[in-house]
């Protein structure tokens, strides 16, 4: 088990993970085990379909079960990745019971009662839970990492962005899509008919995550607004989002415009995206990260940072993260811990 980081005694919460079976719920077993994080016993749950299957955590295979009432009962902290209607399922029924639900979806991340946390941006929003803390969406996440550390520099005045989003973003089945086409285009054979995609997202680019909503905007791109909003607490932060999915399997892209209400030179930028836990910043304008350099590790990577002439104090910046790591699985068990120091875990106290 992990070493204790202060003079508290280790607590060790009883753990379920919902959608273990998902991309991010493969992800968090790994990302579990090499954080150490401390836990009683590990609950492995998923749908009906799934029942039965085994998978490895430290070295020992877990059978997953279902996901009832039986099977949660018990559990101080149950990370959950399946769909909205799980989480609004099974969250109010947790929190009735003194657990908390770490939540990767978006059913409850813009209630007023429900932190959206990032550790290393606002982890005081912790101390207000009442038993559902949501984790961002995954290209929120690396945003206001970098955001945050560049308004120590000058306040934020707007902020566009364009995200150039990976597949794992929707899930095992969406990656599954994209292999088999680009295996059917490998062979020079058809490709057929989408069932994830509206269209085919092998060597193509679509300009569309999610459904469509208000102003024609997606709501991906929503979320990322309002999210940011929440997060920085800029409630009216002007903000437009262009969110695209591409066909890569790991690691969400942005390209960010950041426009300031004073003088925010790009030394000084730097710098303070060099003290933000978290980001690794490229200094040379030249160099820059890659989706697959960026996958399977937990930084935010902020390059090709330049003036924006178009603007009287902006910025331009290029952000690369992995998606299913910091964006989800790794955001969460760092709230999890940040929540278990805080002493803010009923049932682990
Ligand atoms: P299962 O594998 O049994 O379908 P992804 O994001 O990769 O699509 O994964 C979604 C995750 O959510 C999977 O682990 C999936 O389990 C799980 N899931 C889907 N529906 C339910 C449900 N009704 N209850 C619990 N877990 C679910």
């Amino acid at each position: 088990m992990r070493a204790p980081m202060s003079e508290e005694p280790i607590v060790e919460p009883v753990v379920a993970v919902i959608g273990a079976t998902g991309a991010v719920g493969d992800v968090f077993l790994r990302v579990a085990e090499q954080r150490e994080f401390p836990m009683k016993q590990l609950k492995l749950l998923a749908s009906p379909r799934s029942v039965g299957k085994q998978l490895m955590f430290r070295g020992q295979p877990i059978t997953v079960e279902d996901t009832t009432e039986q099977t949660l009962e018990g559990a101080d902290i149950v990370f959950c990745s399946a769909s909205s209607a799980v989480s609004k399922q099974w969250g109010p029924w947790l929190r009735a019971r003194n657990a908390v639900m770490i939540d990767d979806g978006s059913a409850f991340r813009m209630d007023a009662d429900v932190p959206l946390v990032v550790p290393e941006v606002n982890g005081d929003d912790l101390e207000w839970h009442k038993g559902i803390v949501s984790i961002p969406n995954c290209t929120t996440t690396p945003l206001v990492m970098a955001l945050n550390a560049m308004r120590q520099v000058a306040p934020l005045k707007r902020v566009t962005a364009a995200s150039y989003q990976a597949v794992t973003g929707t899930g095992a089945a969406a990656k599954a899509e994209l292999e088999a086409q680009i295996g059917h285009i490998g062979r020079g054979e058809p490709v057929p008919a989408p069932t994830v995609y509206p269209v085919q997202i092998a060597m193509n680019v679509l300009p569309q995550v999610d459904d469509f909503d208000e102003d024609d905007y997606t709501k991906e791109e929503l979320k990322m607004r309002n999210e940011t909003r929440k997060i920085l607490h800029l409630d009216t932060l002007p903000f437009a989002a262009t969110c695209v999915r591409v066909p890569v399997v790991v690691s969400h892209s942005e390209a960010v415009h950041a426009e300031f209400t004073s003088e925010a030179s790009i030394a000084r930028i730097i710098d303070a995206l060099k003290s933000q836990a978290g980001v690794v910043v490229t200094e040379d304008p030249t160099t820059y990260m890659t989706p697959l350099q960026a996958a399977g590790d937990d930084l935010v990577y902020v390059s090709r940072i330049r003036r924006d002439p178009t603007v009287e104090h902006g910025i331009v910046f290029w952000c690369v993260t992995d998606n299913l790591r910091k964006g989800a699985a790794t955001n969460a068990i760092q709230i999890a811990e940040e929540m278990l120091r805080r002493n803010l875990v009923p049932g682990a106290k």
